[in-house]
C-alpha cells in the first residue's frame, strides 16, 4: 500500500514496538493515531505523531470499538489498523492462574480480534482499495515454547484466526500477520505471571521494525522466521 497519506490507527503504541512502528509510518508521510493503555506514553507518543491519543484497553471489547471509530472520525477513513498490543504470561501449563490463563487470551487473542472487527468495516473502504491489518503475533505460533504454554496457545490461536481472515476478507483487504522471535524490548520482564525460561538471544527489534515498514508498504502478507532469518512472503 501507499504509506504517504495513509490513514493509520496503531493499538499499543505506547509499547516499544508500536511506538517505533507509529514513528516509521509517521516520517513516511502517513497519518497515524496512536492507542495505548498507559496515559502518560500515550500522551508523549500522540503528542509527537501530531494526533489525538485515544485510550484503549484491550481486554475491554467496547474500548476496542471506541479507539477504532475515535480515529476514524480524526482521520476521515481507516487505511491501516496496526495491532501491537500483547502481554507475555509464564507457567507450567498445569499450573499457570487460571486469572492469568484468561488475561493472556483477553489481551492477546480476544482483544486484537475484537479491535479487527471493528475495523473491518472501514479498511473494506479503504483508499485504492488498500485496506491492510497488521497484526502482532509472535513465532511462538509456529514454535510453541515450554514456561509458555498459554501464552503460545493464545499467539497461535490468534494466527489461526487471522489466517481464516485472510481468506474470508481476501477482496475486502490484505492481513498482514507479523511472527517475530525473541526481540530485545523487554516484554519477558513485564509479563502477567512467572519468569521466563531460557530464551535463544534476542533480535535487535529494528529489524522487525524495517520488516514491518516494508510488509506495510508492499504487498505480503506474513513475517515470518525461516530457520535463523526474518522473511517476508
Ligand atoms: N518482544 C518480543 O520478544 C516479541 C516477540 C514476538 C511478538 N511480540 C509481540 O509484539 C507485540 C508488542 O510487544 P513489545 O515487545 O513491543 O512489548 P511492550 O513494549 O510491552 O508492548 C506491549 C503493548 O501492549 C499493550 N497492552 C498490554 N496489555 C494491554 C491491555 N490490556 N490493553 C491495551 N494495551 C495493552 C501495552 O500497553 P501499555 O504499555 O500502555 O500498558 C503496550 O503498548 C506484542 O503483541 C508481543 O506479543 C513481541
Amino acid at each position: 500500500m501507499k504509506i504517504e497519506g495513509a490513514r493509520v490507527l496503531v493499538a499499543g503504541a505506547t509499547g516499544v514496538l508500536g511506538r517505533a512502528v507509529a514513528a516509521g509510518l509517521h516520517e513516511r508521510g502517513a497519518r497515524v493515531v496512536a492507542a495505548g493503555r498507559d496515559a502518560a506514553r500515550l500522551a508523549e507518543v500522540a503528542g509527537a505523531l501530531g494526533t489525538s491519543g485515544r485510550h484503549l484497553d484491550v481486554v475491554d471489547v467496547d474500548s476496542c470499538g471506541d479507539a477504532v471509530r475515535g480515529a476514524v472520525e480524526e482521520l476521515g477513513g481507516l487505511d491501516l489498523l496496526v495491532v501491537a498490543t500483547g502481554a507475555a504470561g509464564f507457567g507450567r501449563a498445569t499450573e499457570l492462574d487460571e486469572a492469568v490463563a484468561e488475561e493472556l487470551f483477553a489481551v492477546n487473542t480476544l482483544g486484537p480480534m475484537a479491535l479487527v472487527r471493528a475495523a473491518a468495516p472501514y479498511l473494506a473502504e479503504a483508499r485504492d482499495g488498500e485496506g491492510t491489518a497488521a497484526v502482532l503475533s509472535a513465532v511462538l505460533a509456529d514454535l510453541p515454547t515450554a514456561g509458555m504454554a498459554d501464552y503460545s496457545a493464545a499467539k497461535a490461536a490468534l494466527a489461526t484466526w487471522l489466517q481464516v481472515l485472510r481468506r474470508e476478507e481476501r477482496r475486502s483487504f490484505r492481513v498482514l500477520d507479523v511472527r517475530p522471535p525473541h526481540l530485545d524490548t523487554g516484554l519477558e520482564t513485564r509479563a502477567l505471571a512467572g519468569s521466563a525460561p531460557r530464551l535463544p538471544a534476542s533480535m535487535p527489534h529494528e529489524q522487525v521494525i524495517s520488516a514491518i515498514l516494508d510488509a506495510v508498504g508492499g504487498d505480503a502478507t506474513e513475517i515470518v522466521m525461516d530457520g535463523k532469518e526474518m522473511v517476508l512472503r
